[in-house]
């Protein structure tokens, strides 16, 4: 230490108040040995000058050390914005600096600390999988709001619990463990029994790092629920349709065999297999028409909206339909209650919904029965019924109806012609035309189908 710095300093001060005392003590001994002062003279100088140093060193060292540690406590309990007012240049002034130093440090690393963590956690936030992270004993260190909202729970509520515990799905745990072991990731497609049981594509993940997360893993969870139902209604499509063209083509296949075999020297049973024939090449040409149809409706785009009256296309209806009603004696007739609004709707489709409807009524419904469709006028939507007095359909297959190549009783259904498309394509058209459908049905005592299209307002 160079000796210019040294007096600035505060080290000298003690020693050189010893010194001071010193030379005081003996100018006092001094006086009192020449007689020049009394006892009570030399001992007040003395208190007087001892009381001097004192305060100097009270207020230039006691003090600001004090309030030096009255920060220190304060930092201590995290309150970082407190800034110290000393400005001398000696030591205290030093360490006065230095403690502000160090706190604004200290504040600039706590932020970009919580920066860093806001920014992690907006990250997992906003993550569309759900995000498991789980120490190298399979307790649970972190989860995301996605994991929260699938399982129902919360963050603290699960934290430090097993991973078995939460979801119990030994398939999951495995996966843990192999990526745990080896430190390398793992991916499968595991069904998970959570609240709403689904299929999840679950990647599994080493944690690299250390402390709580040294031999943990990270298990990203990603609902593949939806994707595989489409696969598998993909699947099913397909195969009913092949399965719809195979049993037409093997019958015919099977009626050109026998012709072929010789039976088409006789002129009567060859008309006999031709009519056979000539049946199953219209299932076929129906089967087709219908598939078409249904992939138009799927997507429709093109609707002519119009100011549509329902009546009208009643009574269309039930001119196309008359001679097939009769044919099967049934009573088919119209019931439309008070005045009608127009509706908002396309006229060409709402008719191909009220026949796929009709149609099944027909076709369902045994002689002697009928089939009235009922107008009525809502507040904001007018009301179709198609009400039947048909066999009706169990309670079991109303939810199921609407679906592709669904059939209540397959063998039935075929026989009358049907391939299970015509409510599909209804539910398609009847949502693109911003309506509604609803169907209420009574095995053995008849079904109504309720239709709802919304009132033109202008
Ligand atoms: N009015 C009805 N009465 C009884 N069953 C019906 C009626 N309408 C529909 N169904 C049942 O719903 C199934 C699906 O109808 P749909 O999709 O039109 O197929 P399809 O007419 O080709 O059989 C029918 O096979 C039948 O079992
Ligand atoms: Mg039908």
């Amino acid at each position: 230490m160079r000796l210019s710095k040294a007096f600035i300093g505060i080290s000298w001060r003690p020693v050189a108040s010893y010194f001071f005392l010193m030379v005081l003590f003996l100018g006092i001994l001094k006086l009192y040995a020449v007689e020049k002062i009394s006892v009570v003279g030399a001992a007040a100088i003395a208190f007087l000058f001892a009381f001097i140093l004192a305060w100097v060193l009270f207020k230039r060292v006691i003090s600001p050390l004090n309030e030096i540690a009255r920060a220190a406590e304060d930092m201590a309990r995290g309150n970082l914005n407190r800034e110290l007012k000393i400005y001398s240049q000696d030591e205290i002034g030093n360490l006065a600096r230095n403690i502000n130093d160090m706190a604004g440090k200290l504040k600039g690393n706590i932020a970009e600390i919580s920066r860093e963590r806001n920014r992690a956690n907006a990250i997992l936030n906003s993550m569309v999988d759900g995000v498991i992270a789980v120490d190298k004993s399979g307790s649970l260190i972190l989860i995301n709001p996605v994991v929260e909202e699938l399982l129902q729970t919360t963050q603290q509520s699960v934290q430090g619990q097993k991973i078995l515990e939460i979801i119990r799905s030994h398939e999951l745990e495995e996966i843990f463990t192999i990526a745990s072991n080896t430190r390398k990731s793992v991916t499968r497609e595991v069904k998970l029994p959570i609240l709403e049981p689904g299929i999840f594509k679950v990647q599994a993940t080493p944690l690299e790092g250390t402390g709580q997360e040294e031999g943990g893993v990270v298990i990203i969870l990603r609902d593949i629920t939806e994707r595989k139902k489409l696969e598998q209604m993909r699947t099913d499509f397909v195969a009913n349709v092949s399965h719809e063209l195979r049993t037409p083509l093997t019958s015919i296949h099977g009626f050109l065999e026998t012709l072929l075999d010789g039976a088409m020297d006789d002129k009567e049973t060859t008309k006999y297999f031709l009519a056979l024939m000539s049946g199953e090449t219209r299932r076929l040409t129906k089967l087709t028409n219908d598939l078409m149809d249904l992939s138009k409706m799927e997507e429709l785009t093109s609707i002519q909206w119009q100011q549509v009256s329902v009546p009208t296309i009643i009574e269309r209806v039930i001119t196309i339909f008359r001679t097939p009603a009769e044919e099967k004696k049934l009573v088919l007739f119209d019931d439309i209650i008070g005045d009608l609004p127009l509706v908002k709707s396309d006229p060409d489709l709402l008719a191909q919904v009220l026949m796929n409807i009709v149609d099944n009524s027909i076709k369902f419904t045994p002689e002697g029965g009928t089939v009235t469709l009922q107008a009525v006028a809502g507040e904001k939507y007018v009301r179709i019924n198609v009400v039947d007095t048909g066999l009706g359909i169990p309670t079991e297959s109303l939810s199921r109806i609407f679906e592709r190549f669904y059939r209540v009783d397959k063998s039935r259904a075929r026989e009358l012609g049907g391939m299970g498309l015509g409510l599909a394509i209804v539910k398609h058209v009847v949502k693109a035309l911003h309506g509604q459908i609803e169907v209420n049905s009574r095995e053995g005592r008849g079904s109504t189908f309720s239709l709802y299209f919304p009132v033109y307002d202008s």
